[in-house]
């Protein structure tokens, strides 16, 4: 008998809202059915700063969306940016409380608790304590030392932090647009799941997603997500930069830079006027190509640059053996490509999900959170949208640390 789950996705990013439904047949194949898609208002550089503006976003996307597919939405799932989680190593040591010196839970309950003590930058909260292993007086890799024998019990423990404003006005505005949530996905996880072969995440990639706002840079090595840096930089300082140059608006200075830009000297058209009205619209006059292009190159080159700084360091100073898959909207430019390599000086590649009505790099994040919730069968198989607030907050983070365990263990 066929079966068909459909998954919904959805990626707020810092230019775009993008909801994306699949139908998943018999847990292997997918099909994108339904597409909706805002313009994305109230966030900034991947964060919320506007809650009311953000839900008016994510409310046009979801009715576009469920008009396609002609059904109400169920559980979204919903992509976060890398900085909102963090994994910090620490050590606890206490002293075995009972005369007798057998450990007790107690003890263990007190090491992890001394684990926890950690200085955190300033919105940062521990999620949750995950125990590596336990040594009891100088003995290592002990997985349950209740009932032993010690003195002394310490804990090698990973610390796991969340940027709980940003994920708790995330949750909200969810909330305040009446959608309920099945989980949330590491967007580093969802792009490589689309953008990356099982090959190129054996070996070592790094996974470059040039967003509007952000660039998030994602290294994958022995199949999983090794490490994420999250970077301020995106195509929009592009077209800011272009707006304030040509002192013209942002959404015509955009229109020029994605229908006449090139960051390749030797594409630039010696005979293409491009005509552009000021501010006001009332005054037009014509610039060139090479003019635009002295506009959009240097940032890019720097967008590039930063990358590179980024990945040393990471520890790179040569690229890992697959090179480097770009994605994102900004990963569409003329002669990005080409640029990359020259900078990174090692294989590039553009990313390019192959699905019918969605074959561009600005949805892979929405593609690849669909087919991450498929893959790992995270499919909620009913939800209450009585769930109270708090409980669902935890529920969620049960979610998300899953994935971080799935992950980096
Ligand atoms: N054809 C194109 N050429 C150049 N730039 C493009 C093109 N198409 C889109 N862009 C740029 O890509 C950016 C948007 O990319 P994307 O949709 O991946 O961002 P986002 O996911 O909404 O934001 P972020 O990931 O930063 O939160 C914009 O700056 C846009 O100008
Ligand atoms: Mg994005």
């Amino acid at each position: 008998m066929t079966r068909r789950d459909l998954v919904a996705g959805m990626d707020i990013g810092t230019s775009h809202v993008r909801i994306l439904v699949g139908e998943i047949i018999n847990n292997e194949a997918m099909n994108i059915i339904g597409v909706g898609t805002s313009l994305s208002e109230g966030i900034k550089k991947g964060v919320i700063i506007d809650l009311e503006r953000t839900v008016e976003s994510i409310n046009r996307a979801v009715e576009e969306a469920e008009r396609m597919v002609g059904a109400k939405i169920g559980p979204l799932n919903v992509g976060i940016v890398g900085s909102n989680v963090g994994l910090v190593n620490n050590k606890g040591i206490v002293a075995v409380a009972r005369d007798d010196k057998e450990i007790t839970e107690q003890d263990v309950e007190r090491v992890l608790q001394a684990a926890r003590v950690i200085a955190l930058p300033q919105d940062r909260e521990i999620i949750d304590v995950i125990p590596r292993e336990f040594i009891v007086d100088g003995y290592d890799g002990i997985r349950d030392p209740v009932g032993m024998l010690g003195v002394r019990l310490e804990v090698e423990a990973m610390i796991i932090t969340g940027a709980m404003t940003s994920l708790r006005n995330l949750l909200r505005s969810l909330n305040m647009a009446g959608l309920e949530v099945n989980a949330l996905v590491l967007n580093s996880l969802a792009n490589g799941e689309i953008c990356l072969s099982r090959d190129e995440k054996e070996m070592g990639v790094f996974l470059v997603d040039l967003g509007g706002g952000i660039t998030e840079i994602s290294f994958f090595e022995q199949g999983a997500l090794k490490d994420i840096a999250v970077l301020s930089v995106g195509g929009d300082h592009i077209t800011n930069d272009l707006a304030v140059g040509l002192r013209t608006t942002f959404e015509l200075a955009e229109r020029i830079k994605i229908e006449h830009g090139t960051v390749l000297e030797n594409m630039i058209s010696d005979n293409e006027d491009i005509e552009i009205e000021d501010i006001s619209g009332r005054e037009k006059r014509k610039i060139s190509s090479q003019e635009l292009f002295n506009y959009i190159e240097p940032r890019v080159l720097e967008m590039l640059q930063l990358c590179r700084e980024e990945m040393a360091r990471f520890g790179f100073t040569k690229a890992p053996p697959a090179g480097i898959v770009l994605t994102g909207g900004v990963s569409l430019s003329r002669g990005l490509a080409e640029l990359a390599e020259e900078t990174f000086d090692c294989p590039v590649r553009l990313a390019q999900p192959e699905y019918l009505g969605v074959k561009s790099p600005i949805y892979s994040t929405a593609v690849g959170i669909i087919s991450y919730v498929a893959r790992n069968h995270v499919i909620r198989q009913s939800t209450r949208r009585t769930e109270n607030k708090i409980g669902l907050f935890n529920h969620i983070w049960q979610r998300v640390k899953a994935f971080v365990l799935d992950i980096w263990q």
